[in-house]
């Protein structure tokens, strides 16, 4: 299905990102992953072209974009996929300035610089790809980290603001939105491996992502109830929170339980 187009995609040493990677291998194209250092072991093992982006650094990604499009041509699809997630603290909005401000630089501006780079060249010539590694979190909440679900409802909309902005050029747009998947982030998080909702593989979130370029639909949802709980938020916003409360007092005795 993507013979021959160049996919770049960062945060993919391991985790979703080098399961994408696999899906988009598989499927006949070449793909360039970087992370934070040369990610070449999984390169190797997949089949990918290592590269190293600090996507919180505008010039390492302008870097990162600049050597995949020289080694192997223009590209066609960009994943946005690097991220992190740090807790609240005691209190909501209670995580240090720099830790806001880190994830405001990997989870929003990393895909902002990306898009800076190679918008103006895909309106050019009237094709590619952007996706943004968004969160359920950027559509509902992560419990315990504001700094996260706030960060990755910024991505949520600028994932939206490619396809208002741009999708009549050409250029398509798509944000996913899963909630746990196995990966570090993931490892050993109580909340991840007891959710009720289920605890995925990297290669459901790759294979929830081809169906969604294939049916040409934004919204890539892995775990499909998600999108259920959304509609439910916009409905019933009160019930929502309320909704989320109960989860937050039985996501603490789960915690307690463990010691
Ligand atoms: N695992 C989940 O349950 C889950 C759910 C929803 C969304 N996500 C999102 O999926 C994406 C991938 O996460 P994952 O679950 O595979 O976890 P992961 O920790 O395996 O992958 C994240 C990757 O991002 C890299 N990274 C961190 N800071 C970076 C930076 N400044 N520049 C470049 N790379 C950087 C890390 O080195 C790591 O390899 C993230 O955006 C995450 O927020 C994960």
């Amino acid at each position: 299905m993507f013979k021959n187009q160049i996919v770049a995609i960062t945060g993919a040493s391991g985790g979703i990102g080098r399961g994408l990677a696999e899906m988009f291998i598989a499927e006949g194209a070449t793909v360039a992953i970087s992370d934070l250092t040369l990610p070449t072991e999984t390169a190797k093992e997949i089949g990918a072209a290592p590269y190293v982006c600090d996507v919180g650094d505008e010039k390492s990604v302008i870097a990162f974009i600049d050597s995949v499009q020289t080694d192997h041509g223009p590209i066609d699809i960009y994943i946005s996929n690097a991220g992190i997630g740090s807790g609240n603290g005691r209190y909501v909005g209670g995580a240090s300035n720099e830790s806001w401000q880190a994830n405001w630089q990997v989870n929003v501006m990393g895909s902002i610089y990306a898009a800076r780079a190679l918008v103006p060249s895909w309106v050019e010539r009237g094709s590619g790809r952007f996706v943004i590694t968004a969160s359920a979190a950027g559509l509902l909440n992560q419990i315990g980290s504001a700094s996260y679900s706030c960060t990755k409802h910024a991505a949520v909309s600028f994932a939206e603001s490619i396809a208002i902005e741009h999708g009549d050029q050409g250029i398509k747009s798509h944000c996913i939105c899963p909630q746990y998947v196995r990966s570090n982030m993931t490892k050993g998080m109580p909340m991840a491996e007891g959710s009720k909702d289920g605890l995925l593989e990297p290669k459901d979130v790759a294979n929830a992502l081809k169906a969604a370029i294939e049916a040409d639909e934004f919204y890539v949802f892995p775990h499909k109830v998600v999108k259920d709980y959304f509609i439910n938020r916009a409905l019933h916003p009160d019930a929502y929170l309320s909704g989320m409360r109960k989860l937050k007092a039985k996501v603490g005795e789960a915690f307690k339980n463990k010691g």
